[in-house]
């Protein structure tokens, strides 16, 4: 019995960490993914059903799928739908983390718990842990799922290595043999037997580049480990899914599954569980993001600002629509922001309210830099809005400002007020350079009169929603067209908008023929409006399905969009596949190589998960001129992901298009990704491998290359918080070879702990005609040594009243105190109620020592559960039921910690 447990411990380490012949999206093994996926939404569910219950009402998911457990999560459908979108975008970021360990740190044991490096190892999870809950605090949440995936890799052989707090025993010396030699191939258990009488703990020993293993010790095994060659040649894990192994194969995956289970948990405790459905993505998406121009003359335009924010929390309250975060960043001259993010829709009417329109005048303003903080700040995919009317003074950062737009996917709309002619020009920046950001970003340039700004803002309300897509956008010089798109069964509030100059007329023709053109403002396909540059054409809600047209007959240049409301819907990622012993895809943090196959990993959302939904054709198609679109070739890779080569890109921008067929409803769809991209002979290879404290300078590797002509490159870097930075503004590079540099950032001694830098690094030949990016986030992040959990002990409980018959609970009441104290550690920062409807309440947290706590509740109500988090995110839990079938009464005992210990003995000492 006890060599079996200690053989599935050390299956668990050598399994995990093994090649498979199937080449996950991500990398990392089908094991780390799956358990990391499985875990993660085991996780979610309790969490959903325990804030579901809280509020009142079910939690009933009407299937398994991701778009349904949002929907579900989120609440009654009744009130509007939502898309899964930023759900799914959540947990790619987290998968792929998960497996890049495997390509960033291939050759680090203590990342893989290879060569017995336990101590190595459970000093990065503690590290990552403290570095998740830091940036958690600060809502940096794609920064916390990227090390939770990272940190989730690392920890799943062990599960120990959570708790900092506990010891790692008995490993086995350097110079002790753990193995015995297996040159046939077929050997069951090569562990040796006093290694395991003697409970020693081991692992595998991994060679990436070299054969070279302390002598005795086990290899870890498979293709990419050239120690197994070596006496004891094999490895731990060479034959991972050999017959006869199963039972210990299952015993080291429920294991790390465990392990996961309560990782997740103590983060979901320190966060709180609304903060831990944010982590995870499951929000609703609509987030209204307004950067406004506060100089003198911008009176009426922060009025209209104001007027519609109050429009959208008023009309949207209480509906799937409603937005789950507020962000306003003003920008004046030369003093911009500071940023204010809210989920408090209070919050930002007060924000909103307090604007006012002072100095500048007459010179043009920081609008780019107030638009790096939105861009920075705001989830991925977020709608910002910039309200101005003066051209940017710090034009130098639209290079950034493309870069972030292309990395995150956000869409920047402008509204221009007719201002500008009064003030001074900036000789090098026009409006045009906001055309161009709202173009590359899928946004909409508006110009319009100041008097008429409150007509032109309908186009926010449109997009204040939590199922956003685009289904066509283009953009023309003057001349003659007709653009031909499909309307299926689940699209809502379907909305065309035209940007022009003066000197454009159209006719809109729906699947049966019927017409209408842009002078009849109430047709018989809907209602057309037009105001400054912008026309907006709502179509009636009983529009008919199927292939639509636009005849566009304009003098001047303009762009086409035509979006609606629906749950179909698709990210992607630029991806490239990566080699080692755990290959996969990762997305890439820039433009996707020229004279290359471009790879996109595409996932479909339908209404009723993956299955339901038939992906057609997935193309990268031209948004500025009308020609033939770049069809894609797919693979499927199952549970709606979709691997996508495309040979003969596009020249210049283009724009990923999705075609499929909803089963549903059986209609044809057409969906298309708002973002910008091109193609670059230019690389920009850089990993961020740990975050920096306080005060610290970081110094971060990165190289450059060319595919195209050598010569000298500039290299242009700007981070998101102004730190201090030395960086090369030249590199000459020679093509097809990387020229290696290296970047030192500073955050100054004061920034506050769980603080996210996003870096941009561009690099651009001296003709300006090639360039390239790469946006890197890093966190500050104070080292901590303080790892006690806030401890919890019962003074008191009252519970006779309750009656032995259940029935009879309603008219009684129990209670029960409790003492929490932080021991040594920093003081304890917040306590909440977990489980259990009854009153509680607790003394001030600001005095010192202990806090007590109380609570009293109904007899039917028989669990309590509350949850002290420390200033550190250390995590205590007090726990008690009456229940009194379910054997002896539990104590204020923190269950995680005894669950650790429980399986640290397991594994530690079989
Ligand atoms: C969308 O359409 C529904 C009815 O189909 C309507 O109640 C809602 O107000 C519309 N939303 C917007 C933003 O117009
Ligand atoms: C590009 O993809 C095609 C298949 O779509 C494949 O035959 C070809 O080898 C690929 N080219 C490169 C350079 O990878
Ligand atoms: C890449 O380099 C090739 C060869 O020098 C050139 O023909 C091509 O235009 C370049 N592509 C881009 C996107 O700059
Ligand atoms: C630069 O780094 C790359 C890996 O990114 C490496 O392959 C190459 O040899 C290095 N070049 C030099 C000149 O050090
Ligand atoms: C609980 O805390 C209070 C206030 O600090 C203290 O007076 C009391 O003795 C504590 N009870 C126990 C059992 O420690
Ligand atoms: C508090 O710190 C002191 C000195 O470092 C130590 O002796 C004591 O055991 C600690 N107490 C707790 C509860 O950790
Ligand atoms: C608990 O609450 C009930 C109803 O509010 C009250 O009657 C009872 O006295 C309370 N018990 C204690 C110990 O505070």
């Amino acid at each position: 019995m006890h060599s079996a447990l200690a053989a599935a411990f050390l299956a668990a380490l050598a399994l995990l960490h093994t090649s498979m012949a199937f080449v996950p999206i991500g990398g990392g093994g089908p094991t780390h993914v799956s358990i990391t996926g499985t875990a993660i939404l085991q996780k979610l569910r309790e969490t959903c059903k325990a804030v579901a219950e809280a509020s009142g009402h079910e939690f009933n998911p009407t299937g398994p799928s991701a778009e349904e457990l949002v929907q579900a999560c989120l609440g009654p459908t009744a009130t509007g739908e939502v898309s899964a979108a930023k759900f799914r975008a959540a947990l790619q970021e987290i998968y792929v983390q998960n497996g890049l360990v495997d390509r960033d740190f291939v050759n680090s044991a203590p990342h893989h718990f290879n060569s017995e490096a336990f101590l190595e190892g459970r000093g990065l999870i503690t590290e990552g842990v403290i570095s998740i809950k830091a940036n958690v605090r600060n809502q940096n949440y794609q920064a916390s799922r990227e090390m939770l995936g990272r940190v989730l890799h690392t920890l799943q052989p062990y599960v120990n290595l959570i708790h900092p707090d506990l010891t790692i025993e008995n490993i086995a010396a350097k110079d002790t043999p753990t193995c015995s030699d297996c040159g046939g191939g077929a050997c069951p258990n090569p562990i040796l037997a006093n290694i395991l009488k003697e409970k020693k703990l081991t692992s595998g020993y991994m060679g990436i580049f070299s054969s070279e293993k302390p002598k005795g010790k086990c290899s870890h095994g498979g293709v990419g480990d050239l120690t197994g060659s070596v006496a004891p040649r094999g490895g731990i894990s060479k034959d991972e899914r050999r017959p006869g192994n199963e039972a210990f194969h299952a015993a080291a995956v429920t294991m790390a599954t465990a392990a996961s289970l309560q990782l997740l948990e103590d983060i979901r405790s320190a966060a709180g569980d609304s903060g831990f459905l944010r982590l995870m993505g499951i929000a609703r998406s609509a987030v209204v993001c307004f950067v406004i121009d506060t100089t003198g003359s911008m009176r009426d335009d922060i009025a209209a600002a104001r007027s519609v924010i109050y429009d959208i929390i008023n009309s949207k309250k209480g509906t799937q629509d409603e937005p789950s975060e507020y962000i306003l960043v003003p920008f004046n001259d030369p003093a911009f922001g500071p940023m204010t993010r809210t989920t408090d829709p209070e919050v930002m009417k007060q924000k909103i309210s307090k604007l006012t329109a002072t100095g500048g005048g007459d010179h043009p303003e920081m609008c780019l830099s107030g638009l790096q903080l939105a861009l920075t700040g705001a989830p991925a995919s977020s709608n910002i809005f910039v309200f101005t009317d003066a051209t940017a003074k710090d034009i130098h950062l639209k290079d950034t400002i493309i870069a972030l737009i292309r990395s995150t996917k956000s869409t920047v709309s402008f509204f221009m007020t007719g201002a500008s002619k009064r003030k001074r020009r900036s000789l090098r920046a026009s409006f045009n350079d906001y055309k161009d950001l709202a173009l590359a970003s899928g946004g909409q340039a508006i110009e319009v009169s100041k008097g008429d700004l409150p007509e032109a803002t309908d186009v926010i309300l449109d997009t204040s929603t939590s199922a956003l897509v685009t289904v066509l956008q283009r953009s023309r010089g003057s001349g003659t067209e007709t653009f031909t798109f499909v309307l299926d069964e689940s699209l809502k509030n379907i909305t065309l908008y035209i940007i022009t100059g003066p000197g454009m007329t159209f006719t809109l023709t729906n699947p049966a023929g019927v017409n209408q053109n842009h002078n009849e403002l109430k047709g018989d396909l809907g209602t057309i409006s037009h105001v400054g540059n912008l026309w907006r054409i709502r179509l009636d809600a009983d529009k008919q399905t199927g292939l639509w047209k636009i005849k566009i007959i304009s003098s001047q240049a303009y762009t086409l969009k035509v979006t609606g409301q629906s749950t179909i819907t698709f990210i992607y990622d630029f991806v490239a596949p990566f080699g080692g012993p755990h290959p996969g895809y990762a997305p890439i943090t820039g433009r996707p190589q020229a004279g290359h196959n471009t790879t996109l990993l595409v996932s479909v959302m339908g209404r009723k998960g993956p299955s339901s939904v038939m992906v057609g054709e997935v193309s990268l198609s031209p948004v500025s001129r009308d020609e033939a679109v770049s069809k894609g070739s797919a693979t499927d890779m199952g549970n709606g992901d979709i691997l996508v080569t495309v040979k003969g890109v596009p020249q210049g921008e283009f724009v990923v298009v999705l075609m499929g067929t909803d089963s549903v409803s059986n209609s044809r769809f057409q969906r298309q990704s708002t973002t910008q991209m091109s193609v670059s002979n230019v690389t920009i290879k850089a990993v961020v491998g740990s975050s920096v404290e306080p005060g610290q300078t970081l110094s971060l590797p990165f190289s450059v290359m060319t595919d195209g002509p050598g010569g000298a490159f500039t290299i242009n870097a700007k981070n998101d918080r102004d730190y201090p930075m030395t960086f090369p503004t030249r590199v000459t590079l020679t093509t097809g070879q990387y020229a290696n540099v290296s970047l030192d950032i500073t955050p100054p001694a004061t920034t506050s702990s769980g603080t996210d830098v996003t870096l941009t690094i561009n690099a651009k030949s001296s003709n300006s005609k090639d360039s390239n990016y790469a946006v890197l986030r890093l966190s500050v992040v104070t080292k901590i040594t303080d790892f006690t959990r806030p401890t919890c002990q019962v003074v008191r409980i009252m519970a006779e009243d309750c009656p032995e018959d259940t029935s009879q609970c309603g008219s009684f009441h129990w209670d029960i105190s409790a003492n929490l104290t932080d021991g040594n550690g920093t003081g304890i920062d917040s306590i909440t109620l977990r489980q259990g409807d009854g009153d509680f309440s607790h003394t001030s947290l600001s005095g010192p020592g202990t806090v007590q706590a109380s609570y009293n509740a109904s007899c039917c109500s028989q669990i309590v559960e509350f949850v002290a988090v420390d200033k550190e995110g250390n995590v205590g839990i007090c726990y008690h039921s009456i229940v009194r079938s379910a054997g002896p009464p539990s104590l204020g005992l923190a269950r995680p910690l005894w669950l650790c210990l429980l399986l640290g003995a397991i594994m530690v000492r079989s």
